[in-house]
């Protein structure tokens, strides 16, 4: 889709316009001057009931009296003062089905004049192209038969407002990353394996003069002591590769690093600790981390960001196998810890703490690491919010921050000292499971112990990175939070 921002006069509108309306009788300039035009037209449809205003309620008029425009497009915006982000979302799709149902292909639309609760210009215009393209997507490279294409190819925004030129740019960096995100963790797992996340990483770093990419594989980590990491990837026929990818854009190429971390796991059957049968493809989105993190890193360097970000794709398997390591197994993890494994599905963890370790010769400014860490989380906060953990204080605001920017929500759960004693273990320094209890907190606390150089925060995703039943399929989610993140920190 083609976005643009600039005043347009109706008449110069090819295919049509779009309208907003309020539910109160309170109208919009357009509005009032387009029903001037038409000599009290859209009133009388009012007057009549005909036009509510009601959110999400469309009406397509053609050949308007006195309007040179061929099609107008009249959107319910619900009451004024009462149209929430949520609402938002409700409105512009209920506006592109209807604009796709009339094979409108170029459009203008006034609903830069409609106002979102606590909301700017800047989010009217961001919101509706995030919620296009998040709406348009469509994963169907193994469909034989494709649906066709929609109607809608250009939008135009009537401002020439600045900072709708911004929106414009933010919103369609944020929209391909959250795109490649959902692309990579839509793919099954078959050819979704560690070595495709770096053939992906690859053919991103080829893209941009900006970034670059290592790849560590199996051997180099036998040579660095990622033990835990190992152990993991060896029930596994493919092999462990950990993807790097470098974005030194920063004015001063030597600043610290912000570094984001992914768990990868592009299959995680459980190991030796089955996971059961029913829905265990969807851990096909174990790597919903690894996939975000690859987003954020589009986006970034998509908009060109003057920062130093490094991105790591933490690729793995998890399989049952003769060679598979085991319950009671006492791994010794890269920064010296050993752990006791005392459940094999508990492998996140052991990936990213090597990985939490590796990153320290990076010296980042700060880290986040980014995991379909735990089923306790989605228990606690269901599908809505990504697991926030963090005890800096500023950096768990600033994260805080943008995930209410964006609406890709996230809500802080505790980690203290409590929760580490869970993790004791009678024979090594500490165990990978914490007990029945606070598991998305159990596992931040096992994290804990490999962060202790650099400012730290986690996000578990195992709620948000993708959907089950009628709308099943990855989200992108946290891409839009962790790209904001980043731009914000520009400022
Ligand atoms: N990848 C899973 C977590 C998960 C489960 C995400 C369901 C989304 C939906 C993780 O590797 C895992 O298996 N965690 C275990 C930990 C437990 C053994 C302590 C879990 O949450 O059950
Ligand atoms: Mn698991
Ligand atoms: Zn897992």
């Amino acid at each position: 889709m083609k976005y643009q921002a600039k005043n347009q006069a109706f008449s110069q509108a090819a295919d049509g316009i779009v309208l907003g309306l309020y539910e109160n009788n309170e109208f919009s300039k357009s509005f009032n001057e387009i029903d001037l035009a038409a000599q009290g037209y859209l009133n009388r449809l009012i007057q009549s009931g005909e036009l509510t205003g009601k959110l999400g309620q469309t009406l397509l008029l053609r050949d308007l009296p006195g309007v040179a425009t061929k099609r107008v497009l009249i959107v319910g915006c619900g009451k004024k003062g009462e149209l929430t982000e949520r609402r938002y979302n409700q409105l512009i799709q209920s506006m592109l089905k209807a604009l796709n149902n009339a094979n409108i292909r170029e459009v203008v639309s006034y609903l830069t004049e409609i106002e979102i609760k606590d909301r700017d210009l800047y989010w009217n215009v961001r919101f509706a192209i995030e919620i296009i393209e998040h709406t348009n997507y469509r994963f169907d490279r193994f469909k034989s038969e494709k649906p066709e294409s929609t109607a809608l190819e250009s939008l135009i925004f009537n401002t020439d407002c600045p900072q709708a030129q911004r929106a414009i740019a933010h919103a369609q960096a944020v929209s391909a990353g959250v795109k490649a995100a959902r692309d990579i963790a839509n793919m099954p797992p078959n050819i979704c394996n560690p070595a495709y996340l770096a053939e992906q990483a690859k053919h991103l770093a080829a893209e941009f003069g900006a970034l670059s990419l290592e790849v560590i594989d199996e051997t180099q980590m036998a040579e660095l002591g990622m033990n835990a990491y190992l152990a993991v990837s060896r029930g596994s026929a493919n092999p462990a590769y950990m993807s790097i990818l470098h974005f030194n854009n920063a004015p001063d190429k030597n600043a610290k690093p912000i570094v984001l971390v992914g768990k990868g796991l592009t299959f995680d059957a459980g190991g030796i600790s089955l996971k059961p049968a029913a829905d265990m493809d969807e851990m096909k989105y174990d790597m919903g981390g690894a996939a975000s993190v690859f987003g954020v890193m589009a986006a970034v360097a998509q908009l060109d960001l003057p920062l130093n970000v490094i991105g790591v794709l933490a690729g793995c398997e998890n399989l049952p196998d003769g060679n598979a390591y085991r319950p009671g197994d006492i791994l010794t993890t890269m920064n010296g810890l050993t752990v006791e494994v005392l459940n094999t599905d508990a492998e996140g963890r052991l990936v990213l703490c090597d990985a939490l370790t590796y990153a320290e010769r990076f010296e980042p400014q700060l880290l986040i690491d980014v995991a379909t860490l735990t089923g306790a989380c989605v228990v606690a906060l269901g599908q809505h919010n990504s697991g926030l953990i963090c005890e800096d204080e500023n950096l768990a605001a600033d994260l805080l921050h943008a995930a209410q920017q964006t609406t890709d929500k996230a809500w802080r759960l505790p980690l203290s000292e409590e929760y580490q004693e869970q993790l004791k273990s009678p024979f090594a320094d500490l165990a990978n499971i914490g007990g029945r209890w606070g598991g998305a907190s159990t596992a931040g606390a096992f994290l804990a112990n490999f962060t202790k150089k650099y400012r730290w925060a986690h996000l578990d995703i195992a709620g948000t990175a993708w959907l089950q039943g009628a709308n099943k399929g990855a989200t992108g989610r946290p891409v839009a939070l962790l790209t904001q993140f980043l731009i914000n920190q520009t400022k």
